[in-house]
């Protein structure tokens, strides 16, 4: 079996910092709201509780999962709907939470389905973004860190659904 080896792209002092920045930023755009976070499981569970604690206006979460079909490194644009919103989003301001772009697939379709139950605003806030790897092109509002084409595990991003927990990003190699 192919040996795995780890090197950090963004410390865990850089993501905290960065972390912050967007809460506060998010805090501001939304003053004077509720909002509702949708956390996109399982890969934004850490950013959307660590960027939570980070914003200073009433906050409602809630999750969803979906699955696309496709290789652990790509997916394939085919999505499903795992597990559904426990509540209705018609009216409320939401705020979708993502890990990662890559494609944009999985994205594309998510926001297209939101958008139909009629939310009174609906944007999207990712961790990271690997832009030059966009196929689908989604309007994303709030990003974290714009990173290089590697494939990047930690802070809720897998690789056979390890490395979840890192503290930090970092980049994955195959030996
Ligand atoms: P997309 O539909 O191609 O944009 O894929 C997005 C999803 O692919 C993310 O939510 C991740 O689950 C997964 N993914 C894409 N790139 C990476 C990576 O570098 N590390 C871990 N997961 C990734
Ligand atoms: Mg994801």
């Amino acid at each position: 079996m192919a040996k795995e080896t780890i090197s950090v792209l963004l410390s865990e002092e850089e993501v905290d910092k960065r972390v912050r920045e967007i809460g506060a930023q998010i805090s501001k755009d939304y003053a004077g709201k509720e909002i509702t976070l949708i956390c996109v499981l399982k890969g934004s569970c850490i950013f959307t509780c660590e960027l939570a604690k980070r914003i200073d206006i009433p906050v409602c979460l809630d999750f969803m999962s979906v699955s696309s079909y496709g290789d652990d490194t790509k997916s394939s644009g085919i999505v499903r709907i795992v597990k559904d919103l426990d509540e209705s989003i018609q009216g409320k301001d939401v705020l979708v939470i993502e890990d990662i772009i890559d494609s944009g697939r999985t994205l594309s379709y998510l926001m297209d389905t939101l958008k139909r139950r009629e939310p009174a605003s609906l944007r999207l806030c990712t961790l990271l973004d690997k832009e030059e790897r966009r196929v689908v092109d989604v309007n994303v509002d709030y990003v974290g860190f714009k990173i290089p084409d590697e494939f990047v595990v930690g802070y809720g991003l897998d690789y056979a659904q390890k490395y979840r927990n890192l503290p930090y990003v970092g980049v994955l190699h195959f030996e």
